[in-house]
């Protein structure tokens, strides 16, 4: 990682370390909403260090805060400290924002160069912002009303994430009387991507997302969201003077799957097809122009390099790439940069390898070399016995749900057209390695189609031909939600699913 000190400015006492940074622009991968858990938060300081929390002395080794190692979130700000950053900085966080899909193709809608998409006289009327907004990043196109050409898109960092990385802590911060604030912080960064389009403040944006990202940028309460039965307020088309909010399903399949089943034609479509988004919620549906079933399984965000003792997002010197050979691992970083941990890609990658090697066992075991201080991916980057742990929850869920609902739907793999796969995750992911860790079905391999992110793509095509909206209304209103807490068969598949796959 590359050296970087970072002065903070006056006016920050009162806060953390960590909000402070934000403050200031930087921010970091901690990932439990500033609760001291996580570990993943960490900074030096190179003036005096505070006395260490409670927190410090539970996460860090005594070494670490000897050399003034703390939690940014622990620790309490004050003018002129000197830090350096551990967990690095995510603000150079590659956002995906492209997609691929066979009833959108891309070619005919060809981007102009960057920053010219408000050029060219052209009205608020005749652009619409198409947008993805994802609990973790944005992404915002410039859509050209008539033609559906593209013509610039831009993304950035939701800043929500200050008051943590998932849904469940935005939830628990709207909850907590802070609902204004994170209204107030989408709105900027949706004006923030404005502006850098050179739109005009009236475009018309055409909004996509998961049903908590939608209900925080509509001021609506997310109390009944986080507690069983998990009732929306609001997942109904809603058009507002400016903004269209898109429809999503329930609480936990949003309306970022709703786009990502029209973007991919499977409301129209004759084969049956399944969509997959490899995030935290798993979300996924499986249908054609007669049925759609949807479910989301708690995944986790172990394929997102959450909960993984030294994962991290893709930024520069994420470990992106693994092969081991020998017990040696040869790595590629994203950006080349020196290895400052791993990213989901990585984590992958790294857990076919170890069962290829025989490093791990079906049950996940780690060899004995191994077992008590992990596997050393690279210089200070190490894959413990717990991160295999996270891999086999993530990956059993996935795969169960999926059995789950073509089971549900009265199908099997031999009557599945297409497996389409959502996300960032979905497009890079080395498909014969997912298969191998049995995270994807081998029986759909040669039918597998990464396709980016689907849910800008549904929000494009509804800039593109207004008709989209009345096909995502109906998408939703006609797809059945399986509860996957209340399926023995999950259950089961779930267990067996924990094993992985003999390596050939
Ligand atoms: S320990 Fe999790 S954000 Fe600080």
């Amino acid at each position: 990682m590359e050296d970087k000190w970072i002065e903070l400015e006056a006016g920050c006492e009162g806060r953390s370390v960590m909000e402070a940074l934000q403050a200031q622009g930087v921010y970091m991968a901690g990932n439990c909403g500033s609760n001291g858990t996580c570990g993943k938060c960490r900074v030096r300081f190179l003036s005096a260090a505070p006395a260490p929390s409670a927190a410090d002395r539970k996460l860090l080794s005594a070494d670490a805060i000897d050399r003034g190692e703390r939690l940014a979130c622990k620790a309490q700000a004050a003018a002129g400290m000197r830090i350096e950053m551990i967990t690095p900085d995510e603000s150079a966080m590659k956002v995906e924002s492209s997609f691929s899909m066979p009833s959108l193709p891309t070619e005919n809608l060809p981007e102009k160069e960057a920053g010219s998409a408000g050029a060219e006289g052209t009205s608020a009327g005749q652009i619409v912002a198409a947008v993805d907004i994802g609990t973790t990043t944005i992404a915002m196109s410039a859509v050209e009303a008539g033609t559906g050409r593209i013509l610039q898109t831009v993304t950035g960092i939701n800043h929500q994430r200050a008051w943590g990385a998932d849904v469940i802590s935005r939830m628990e911060a709207s909850n907590q009387g802070k609902g204004e604030e994170l209204q107030q912080s989408i709105l900027s960064d949706l004006d923030e991507l404005r502006k850098k389009l050179g739109l005009p403040a009236e475009v018309k944006m055409l909004i996509s997302g998961n049903t908590t990202m939608e209900h925080l940028l509509q001021g609506l309460p997310c109390r009944t969201l986080g507690v069983a039965p998990y009732t929306p307020v609001d997942i109904s088309l809603h058009e507002y003077e400016n903004m269209t909010i898109l429809p999503g399903i329930s609480t936990f399949v949003g309306a970022d799957i709703v786009s990502g089943i029209v973007a991919c034609g499977m409301d129209e479509s004759e084969e049956i097809c399944i969509l997959v988004d490899l995030g935290t919620n798993g979300e996924m549906a499986i249908g054609n122009r007669d049925r759609i079933l949807s479910a989301s399984t708690a995944a986790g965000p172990a394929f997102e390099g959450g909960n993984i003792s030294c994962g991290i997002p893709g930024i520069p010197g994420a470990v992106c790439s693994v092969e081991i050979k020998d017990g040696k691992a040869k790595v590629q970083t994203i950006g080349g940069s020196p290895a400052s941990g791993i990213c989901g890609t990585g984590v992958l990658e790294v857990v076919y390898e170890l069962l290829k090697e025989e490093l791990i066992d079906e049950t996940g075991l780690l060899d004995d070399d191994y077992f008590d201080d992990g596997f050393p991916v690279a210089e200070g980057v190490v894959f413990t016995g717990k991160d295999v742990r996270e891999v086999q929850l993530a990956k059993s869920a996935v795969r169960a749900g999926m059995e789950v609902l073509i089971e549900a739907y009265g199908t099997d793999y031999d009557h599945i057209g297409k497996l389409y796969l959502a996300g960032g995750f979905g497009q890079k992911i080395n498909l014969e390695k997912a298969v191998g860790i049995g995270l994807l079905p081998e029986e759909l391999l040669d039918r597998m189609y990464p396709v980016g992110n689907s849910s800008l793509a549904g929000a494009v095509m509804a800039a593109r031909d207004p008709e989209t909206l009345e096909r995502m209304a109906e998408t939703a209103l006609r797809s059945e939600e399986t509860a996957l807490a209340e399926s023995p068969l999950f259950s089961d598949l779930y267990m067996d699913h924990m094993f992985f796959p003999e390596q050939e």
